[in-house]
């Protein structure tokens, strides 16, 4: 094993503001030989994801311990088995899970590192960190769970042209919902469009709160939160009653120095509403039901997803730098190693 170089991106400096490539430094070294219980993988996609900037930060956030400079940086992927020791885990398995900004790793399988073996749909495995991972269960159980969709529901999603935001869009019109998009600029509101969207208000242009009032005169019945902040206020503004809010993301308040601060909560008292924190690893015992649905959606052609790949492991800092300044339009992820390198027995 000692030809096979493992590249890595630690954390250099503490993001201000966005992240930049002097907060990264990229490492090399070899991948060393095995100990019994240990599996080596190679990764082939790794996801980009709002919350990388928390861990770069040093804060404990989506369950993973803080980080300190010099760390490797978090991150989930989907990486094949290339040798193991360990009984659990045998050459050629596909998994998602904990990797980090890697491209070899080697584990011993542990409860923290959240693998789980990919299994084979023909369909491609980059599919991990889109809509058969955490993007698309976050999606399913976020929607299907907290927030209990009915047919012929009036549904609001905000950072609807985000990875999470889009898949939620297109499972609410697999359930028959009315579906009402929030995104942030022409090209964005054009995708959410394409992808099912009834309407779509453009936040960057549009007085959000009037524009929900007109799309939804009888009021949401579903408000899926990606956001926080002000679009958060303007969706309690125009709740039906009985209606369901869940808390997915808050991505407006993760660069404020102060919090936003809710004064119209009370709007839930009026409305008989509910309000659900949700994270995704509380439901764990929903993602078989999650990824057999999801793929079979995608198999019927009733979703899809818009993967924006970054292309290089190198590459992987301008990719988390894109995501930040909302230059994605659906799931971001850098491809490491195409399918085509997969090994099969
Ligand atoms: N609770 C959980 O278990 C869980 C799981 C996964 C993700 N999350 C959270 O869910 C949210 C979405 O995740 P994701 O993976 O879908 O991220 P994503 O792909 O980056 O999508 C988020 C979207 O938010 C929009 N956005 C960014 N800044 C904004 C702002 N200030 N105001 C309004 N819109 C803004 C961007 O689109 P525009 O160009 O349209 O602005 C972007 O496409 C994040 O907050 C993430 O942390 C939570």
């Amino acid at each position: 094993m000692s030809n096979m170089i493992n590249k890595q991106w630690r954390i250099a400096a503490r993001p201000d503001g966005n992240v930049k490539i002097t907060d990264f430094e990229l490492q090399e070294e070899p991948v060393r030989e095995l100990a019994d219980g240990e599996f080596l993988l190679r990764t082939h996609y790794l996801n980009l994801a709002p919350v990388m900037r928390m861990y770069m930060q040093g804060i404990s956030a989506a369950g993973e311990v803080p980080l300190s400079i010099g760390d490797v940086i978090h991150g989930r992927g989907v990486a094949q088995v290339i040798t193991s020791k360990h009984p659990d885990y045998q050459v050629a398995d596909v998994l998602q899970g904990q990797i980090g900004w890697q491209t070899y790793k080697i584990s011993k399988g542990t409860a923290g590192e959240r693998f789980y073996k990919m299994p084979r749909r023909g369909l491609s495995y980059s599919l991990g960190v889109s809509l058969l991972g955490m993007t698309g269960f976050s999606a399913y159980c976020g929607f299907i769970k907290c927030g209990f969709p009915k047919t012929g529901d009036v549904v609001l999603v905000s950072g609807a042209g985000g990875g999470v935001g889009s898949i939620v869009v297109q499972i609410a019109k697999v359930l028959g919902c009315k579906v009402i998009g929030i995104a942030g600029g022409e090209e964005k509101c054009k995708f959410v469009s394409s992808i099912g969207a009834d309407q779509v208000i453009d936040y960057k242009n549009d007085d959000v709160a009037a524009k929900i009032t007109e799309f939804a005169p009888t009021g949401l019945d579903v408000y899926f939160d990606n956001i926080g902040g002000e679009i958060l206020a303007a969706a309690l503004e125009n709740l039906s009653m009985n209606a369901r809010v869940v808390l997915c993301g808050s991505i407006s308040e993760y660069m404020r120095n102060e919090p936003f601060g809710l004064t119209n909560y009370t709007k839930l008292r009026s409305t008989n509403s509910s309000m659900n924190g949700f994270f995704v690893y509380n439901h764990e015992k929903d993602f078989i039901e999650a990824e057999e649905n999801l793929a079979c959606w995608i198999n019927e052609g009733h979703i899809q997803v818009k993967e924006d790949i970054t292309n290089g492991f190198d590459q992987m800092p301008f990719g988390l730098q894109n995501l930040y300044a909302g230059k994605n339009q659906g799931v971001a992820l850098c491809k490491i190693l195409d399918d085509s390198e997969l090994i099969f027995d």
